[in-house]
């Protein structure tokens, strides 16, 4: 069995996969189409990263591949029908990055409420001129009303937190209505969501399946306190709408985690005061990501075992 791991992983990872004679690409560097196409003829398990696109056209002829191992929950960067079709496996890494997304998502939530980016640049700036009683004053968190847009683990791991930590009213927009021990009321239209919504976040997977779900129409129906958060998919909201949102003071201010072009944040974006950005570090702790990598192994041990992978998408 020939194994390929695409990226530098955690070194007790890499040293794990070392160990199961892996090959590995030791950098921090993406491999390009071309030569990623490649591993797919000449590999058996491929271990991949965000970043690393399988797109429909490189499954063509017949590829010696039989499981792709994401490092990651999210796979919208893999055409995972187009590798069915090919034979090939796709394997992800649910649960185990599910609370420190949430928490980051519940930093982003904070400081875009409480001004916390923009007093940092100021403070680093030496531009602070002293306490007023009128600076910088953002909105109270505690109490608020927080829409979760996608109500998997980590919208319900942030709705749990801004609940029982904040005193925050849960809504929720989810295709299906979710058993939850904590109260909270099910939207049928995300434009509703954000319309009740002080703050709404984003939890959905990307892809084709949800681009632009926050679309125009939900931006243009959020309240003019309203905050938007983003540490899911850059997709899932139409990034144009929300930065004339942003600029325009339709909206209050917007905390993002990720991008529509990442690693592309527009100039425009980075220009506002009144967004926090943060380079895609959801899943990004040692811990999180030793254990991301761990469970892609167990998934090609597993299959190198001829045993049902654990994790398949
Ligand atoms: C994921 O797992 O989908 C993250 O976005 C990458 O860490």
């Amino acid at each position: 069995m020939k194994i390929f791991v695409t990226r530098r992983l955690p070194d007790s990872v890499m040293a794990r996969a070392r160990g199961m004679g892996a090959e590995l690409h030791d950098s921090d560097t993406a491999l390009n189409d071309t030569d990623r196409a490649a591993l797919l003829r000449d590999y058996d398990a491929v271990v991949c990263t965000l970043g690393d696109r399988f797109s429909a056209d490189m499954f063509a002829g017949d590829p010696r591949c039989r499981l792709i191992a994401n490092f990651g929950v999210g796979y919208n960067h893999i055409d995972a029908d187009a590798a069915q079709a090919a034979g090939i496996t796709v394997t992800n890494t649910p649960g185990v990055l599910t609370d420190a997304t949430a928490d980051l998502a519940m930093a982003l939530m904070l400081m875009a409420l409480r001004r916390a980016g923009e007093g940092e640049r100021m403070v680093r700036a030496d531009a602070w001129p002293g306490w007023t009683p009128t600076q910088m004053l953002g909105q109270t968190v505690t109490g608020r009303t927080l829409g979760i847009v996608g109500m998997g683990r980590i919208g319900q791991a942030m709705a749990r937190r801004a609940h029982h930590g904040f005193g925050m009213q849960i809504l929720y927009y989810n295709r299906s209505a979710k058993d939850l021990n904590f109260p909270a009321q099910r939207l049928d239209t995300v434009e509703d969501l954000a319309a009740q919504a002080d703050v709404v976040a984003i939890h959905a997977p990307g892809g084709a399946d949800t681009r632009h779900l926050f679309g125009a129409a939900a931006i243009a129906a959020m309240k003019p306190t309203g905050v938007l958060i983003n540490t899911s998919r850059g997709d899932v909201v139409d990034e144009g709408a929300l930065i004339e949102a942003l600029e325009s003071g339709a909206i209050y201010a917007a905390g993002l985690d990720v991008y529509e072009a990442e690693p592309a944040v527009p100039a425009r974006l980075r220009a506002l005061d009144n967004a926090v950005l943060l380079p895609h570090l959801g899943s990004a702790t040692l811990e999180v990501r030793e254990a991301m990598g761990n469970m892609a192994l167990d998934n090609v041990e597993a299959f190198v075992a001829g045993r049902q992978v654990p994790n398949p998408v």
